[in-house]
């Protein structure tokens, strides 16, 4: 049974309401008829109801929910609570009003409001343009200071990780992590790769240097880092810093980092920047042959995932899929 399976069944346990707010764009439309047909989520379209429907011809959308935020009456409480939440950054209200015409900010005040538990979006819209509105308004899960992504790699042969299965984190959002930010990248990688991947996490902080054997000040970034996420989550298996091969293999790990519990058998990998870690998800998926499944958002306070400008119909139904395990979770 692959990853995807496995989040198929949970998605179809408990029904989650998933806000698609780019609603009169063609594969989503079909990703939305997918979605509900196998009962995977609660669809709720984002649009004006002629729009989708002339969009939507020949498609069953009768079990699908289709708001037009310009229309509905949600317009005006909503602009009235972005006011709020935004007025000390500057923002005004006739700002507000004419955002909730946007289905991007409509869609996530309605996760925001708990009138939707998640929300995917960027077939049509760029990651900033995704992100950005969630970040302003849902903001960071209780506890964690940065959202982040990750990645579930699975991979051909079962050598490493949990029989092939590895969490790979941060390979998309934040370019140069601090070392709080860094661990809490790791404390969120090892919260997806359980909620997800159903993985007992051992979080490998990586570095190019394994347990002070070389000298930098990028090396104490990771270190530090390892200790922030130790102290705040001391059941958590995670040791660090860690070269790739003391992480990964039984052997070298017996040399390099003697008496770890994580090195030689990790699951969880953290890349101590973006470089590495949208370097490194690229290289094993395209070298080794991975199944690459993400960029997965975490650390938000509620769901919300980003699609490829070139997603297609099925990489939409997988990303609300998994949106809706992270709204269970
Ligand atoms: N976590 C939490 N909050 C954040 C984060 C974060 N990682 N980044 C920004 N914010 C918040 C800010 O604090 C700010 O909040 P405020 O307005 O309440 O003060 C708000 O979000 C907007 O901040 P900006 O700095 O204006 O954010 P920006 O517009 O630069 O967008 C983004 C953030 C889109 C995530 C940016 O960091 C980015 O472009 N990252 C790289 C994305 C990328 O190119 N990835 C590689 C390709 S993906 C792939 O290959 C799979």
């Amino acid at each position: 049974m692959s990853i995807m399976d496995t989040v198929y069944d949970k998605a179809r346990g408990k029904r989650m309401r998933i806000v698609l707010p780019e609603g009169t764009e063609e594969r989503t439309l079909k990703a939305a008829e997918a979605i509900v047909k196998q009962g995977l989520a609660d669809v709720i379209l984002l649009g004006n109801a002629q729009a989708i429907e002339k969009a939507a011809k020949g498609l069953d959308l009768s079990a699908v929910t289709v708001i037009d935020p310009s229309a509905d009456a949600r317009h005006r409480p909503y602009a009235q609570k972005l006011y709020e939440l935004r007025k000390a950054k500057g923002m005004t209200p006739e700002q507000a009003d004419g955002l909730m015409n946007d289905e991007m900010y409509f869609g996530v005040m309605m996760v925001k409001m708990d009138e939707a538990d998640g929300m995917v979006a960027g077939a049509v819209h760029s990651t900033g343009e995704t992100l950005r509105p969630a970040l302003q308004i849902i903001k960071t899960a209780p506890g964690i200071s940065v959202v982040s992504s990750c990645f579930i790699m699975e991979l051909p042969g079962k050598d490493y990780g949990d029989s092939g299965v590895l969490i790979f984190g941060d390979c998309a959002v934040n370019p140069a992590p601090t070392a709080d930010e860094l661990a809490a990248i790791a404390l969120s990688s090892a919260g997806t790769g359980k909620a997800l991947a159903g993985l007992e996490p051992r979080v490998a902080m990586l570095s190019f240097s394994t347990k002070g054997s070389a000298k930098h000040e990028l090396v104490d970034k990771v270190a530090e880092a390892t200790r922030i996420a130790k102290e705040a989550a001391p059941g958590l298996q995670i040791d660090g810093e860690l070269q790739a091969d003391a992480a990964l293999v039984e052997s070298v790990a017996r040399l390099k980092a003697p008496g770890s519990t994580v090195a030689g058998k990790a699951n969880v990998l953290v890349f101590p920047d973006l470089q590495s870690g949208n370097i490194g998800y690229k290289l094993v998926q395209r070298l080794a042959g991975a199944e690459a499944i993400g960029p997965i958002l975490q650390g938000i306070a509620k769901p919300v995932n980003d699609l490829s400008r070139g997603c297609s119909v099925e990489d939409i139904v997988n990303v609300v899929a998994i949106t809706a395990v992270q709204a269970q979770a």
